[in-house]
């Protein structure tokens, strides 16, 4: 039966110090990074007239419908974690060691995912990147990021798979954009995602801290809310917020909506007596560049009454 072969494996020869204890990896054995789900041939290092036998962790191997022996060569169908573990091959009459390859299992790298946000506009812009799905072999991650034509910078090089990288003294009102790399991987392949970007297009200020809202004494129509800017947007003075005030009365599901300019109070009017009310605050640069922030926690009060 002819067997085709599927060059998947990777061989990097391993230097016993750089085993993992437990794993009992003999100097000499040559590591092969397998994919899972894939066919798999393990060669036997002998002439064809010679005949061998397989082992697995020194046990022999019995033939099943995934692992056969055609020849000299060991095929393993449709790769399963389980089949992971350190394959010899010998001489059926000596016993002598032809070969020793251990055989590590996992998936290609998915592509990662990358966001970049400036939440401290104008100081900032942060990007974060994560590679969901575990890949099972040692995984690195790379990004850079580089402005127009100067040059490419690293932010984390061989790095874990979930990290962030703050980019400062950015470039404003700039129409070059910035570009960022992030790089997943490992010995079966990798996979990259990129990101341009105008820095004024991915504001994103965090919501207003602080969000009241209280009855107002003889007022039975009116609510005062309140707030104050994100703490961490660095000048409202000199880059100025506008805040979007979303409010419902209670048992309603119709918000109303409203936005207001630099300012960190707002007296709601023409409610409903003895009414409750909730309320969020959002807030978004004042000349609507990028996204508003997250909705404020909900804050409620209810209206002022005699009784
Ligand atoms: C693995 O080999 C079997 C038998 O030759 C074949 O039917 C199957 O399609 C192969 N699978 C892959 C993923 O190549
Ligand atoms: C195969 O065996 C020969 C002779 O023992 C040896 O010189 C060679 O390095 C071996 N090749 C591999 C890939 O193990
Ligand atoms: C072989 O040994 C290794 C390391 O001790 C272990 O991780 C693996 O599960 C074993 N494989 C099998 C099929 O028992
Ligand atoms: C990271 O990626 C950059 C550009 O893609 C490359 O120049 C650099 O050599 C890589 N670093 C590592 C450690 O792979
Ligand atoms: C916006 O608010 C800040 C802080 O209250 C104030 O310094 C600034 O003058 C205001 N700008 C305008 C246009 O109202
Ligand atoms: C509302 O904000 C304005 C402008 O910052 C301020 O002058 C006023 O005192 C505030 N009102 C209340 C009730 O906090």
């Amino acid at each position: 039966m002819e067997l085709p072969i599927i060059l998947c494996a990777v061989m990097v020869l391993l230097n016993t110090s750089g085993a993992k204890e437990g794993q009992h990896i003999m100097a000499g054995a040559v590591t092969y990074y397998g994919e899972i789900g894939r066919n798999i041939t393990l060669s036997c290092n002998v002439s064809a007239s010679e005949a061998a036998e397989w082992r697995l962790n020194n046990s022999q191997i019995t033939e099943t419908t995934e692992v056969h022996l055609t020849g000299n060569d060991l095929a393993i169908f449709s790769a399963h974690p389980s089949k992971e573990g350190e394959y010899s091959c010998h001489s059926l009459e000596t016993g002598n060691t032809y070969s020793r390859i251990y055989l590590l299992l996992g998936y290609v790298p998915t592509k990662p995912q990358l966001s970049c946000w400036s939440v401290r506009y104008p100081l900032n812009v942060v990007c974060t990147w994560n590679l969901e799905k575990p890949t099972n072999l040692p995984t690195e991650m790379n990004t850079t990021y580089s402005y127009g034509r100067e040059g490419v910078k690293t932010c984390s090089s061989a790095g874990p798979l979930r990290g962030s990288c703050t980019i400062k003294d950015i470039k404003l009102f700039s129409k070059i954009p910035y570009k960022v790399i992030v790089t997943a991987t490992n010995p079966l392949g990798s996979r990259s995602t990129i990101k341009e970007f105008i820095v004024e297009k991915i504001i994103k200020p965090d919501p207003p801290a602080d969000v009241s809202l209280s009855p107002v004494p003889n007022q039975r129509k009116k609510l005062l809310l309140q707030w104050k800017p994100p703490a961490t947007w660095p000048n409202p003075q000199l880059f100025m917020l506008k805040y979007i005030i979303r409010y419902w009365q209670a048992g309603s599901n119709r918000p109303r909506m409203i936005e207001i300019h630099n300012l960190t109070n707002y007296t709601l009017s023409g409610l409903r007596s003895r009414a409750v009310y909730f309320v969020q605050v959002a807030a978004k640069d004042f000349v609507d560049n990028g996204q508003p922030s997250e909705w404020s926690p909900t804050v409620s009060a209810r209206l002022w009454s005699k009784e």
